[in-house]
Formats: structure tokens, sequence, C-alpha cells
């Protein structure tokens, strides 16, 4: 997936896009300390990037800092947050309130970010009808009403995985634009529908697999 280059033409490749994130968590926090001013060989120390890797990433989008100054902290926090597209807010709904499902309708840190959940929709009779985070647990049954009513930016599918391409489907004939997707099923979606897949388990790999590696090079050394 790729998203449209502001300043350099063409695409914006998905490893830049996957970084910017990273910018902006790590900004925000520095404005939390009142840090007022960065460079980007600070800002590649501190994230394991190198800083021609930020500079390169951040030219996709026009030109931050000053030669000999670096960044003001604050400014392009704001550069980055109107790039992620931060600065409105989203309307999401949530498919399965089990454990997952739950866990993401109560963290409050979406909501502060713009993320609302305004529906939640589920099959099993023992939770429709029940309160989760102020939302009232609605039965999936009434989910194609619901999409024709409202718009959804982001539909939130936290399914067994052989519930989610019947879902995925039904998403697909509204105008829902963007699944995020945490069951581990892959997903057929019409071309228009954007696709983000989580699977906590590739992190976990990922570490296991340093874990082993280090564990390794101790032995050796
Ligand atoms: P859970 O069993 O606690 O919750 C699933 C919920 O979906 C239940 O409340 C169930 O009633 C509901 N449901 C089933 N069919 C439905 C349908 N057709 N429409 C609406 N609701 C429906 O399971 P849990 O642990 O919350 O996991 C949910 C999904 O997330 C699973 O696919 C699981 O494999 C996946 N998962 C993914 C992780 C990740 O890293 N991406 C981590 C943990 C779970």
């Amino acid at each position: 997936m790729t998203v449209k280059g502001r300043e350099k033409g063409g695409a914006v490749p998905q490893g830049v896009v996957g970084r910017l994130p990273i910018y902006f968590r790590y900004l925000s926090e520095l404005e939390h300390q009142g840090i007022e001013r960065i460079s980007s060989a600070q800002l590649g120390k501190a994230l394991d990037f190198t800083a021609a890797q930020i500079r390169s990433d951040l030219s996709y989008f026009g030109s931050f800092g000053q030669q000999g100054y670096g960044y003001n902290v604050q400014d392009l926090l704001k550069q980055v947050r109107l790039i992620l597209g931060l600065n409105k807010n989203y309307s999401m709904i949530l498919i399965g309130a089990g454990n997952l499902g739950k866990a993401i309708a109560c963290y409050s840190g979406f909501k502060m970010q713009g993320f609302e959940i305004n529906a939640i929709f589920d099959i099993d009779p023992h939770l429709v009808g029940n309160f989760l985070e102020g939302t009232t647990i609605q039965h999936v049954d009434k989910l194609e009403d619901y999409l024709k009513e409202n718009h959804v930016d982001v539909a939130i599918l936290a399914t067994p995985k052989n519930a989610s391409q019947s879902m995925a489907d039904l998403l697909g004939k509204s105008d829902v634009e963007s699944i995020w997707n945490f069951s581990p099923a892959h997903l057929t979606v019409p071309d228009n529908v954007i696709v983000e897949n989580i699977h906590l388990t590739d992190s976990l790999y990922g570490l296991v697999f340093r874990l082993n590696e280090n564990r390794e090079i101790r032995k050796q050394g």
C-alpha cells in the first residue's frame, strides 16, 4: 500500500509510511519533555535510524529544519501530525466485542487522538445490549443498516477467523474505506478498501529471534 507524496512526485514508499508514526511518537515525547530542538543525527540515534534516512523520509513532504539548527520539535511534530492526518477525527466501528475487542474499545488513547468508536457489533446474545465504554453492543444483524445510515472511516475487525471474510464482504459493499483487521484471516476486499493487518505475533516472533541470536552471540563470545 502506498500513499501519495506531497512534494516528490509519485507514491510514498511503505517503509516511509511505517516510520512516520515512530517519528510522531518520539517527537510527542520530546515536546512533552519541553525539548525545543533536535538534529536529524540525534533523532536518528534515538530511533535507530540514520540521519540521512530521516532527512530522506521527510523530504517526501517538504523541507523541514535548518542546516546547523536541526528541527524545531513543535513545528516538526505539527507537520508530521498533518502528514499522518492526525489533525482530523475518524469515525470507527468495532466488530467483535470479545477479549481483544474489549481491550481496543477500552483504550482511551485512541479517543484522545481523534479516533472515536461510534458503534460496536457482536453476534453473542449475552453481549448484545451490554454497554462497552458507553456504547451499546448491537447485534451484528444491525450492521448493514448502520452502514447505510452512517459514515465509517475505519472498521475494526476483531472476530474469529471464520467470521471475518463475511464481515469484510459486508463492509466492502458499503462506503467503509478501511479495515483494521486483527483477525488472522487474509481478507479479500474491493480495490477501494484499504486493509491493515495486525499480528502481535509478528512482533513476538521478531523478539524471540533476537533473543536467540543474542544467546548465540553470548555463547560464542
Ligand atoms: P473472542 O472469542 O474473545 O472474541 C471474538 C468475538 O467475536 C466474540 O465476542 C464473538 O461473539 C464475536 N463474533 C463471532 N462471530 C461474529 C460475527 N459474525 N459478527 C460479530 N461478532 C462475532 O476472541 P479474541 O481473543 O477477542 O480474538 C478476536 C480475534 O482477534 C480472533 O480472530 C483472534 O485470532 C484475533 N487475535 C489477534 C491478535 C493479533 O495480534 N492480531 C491477538 C489476539 C487475538
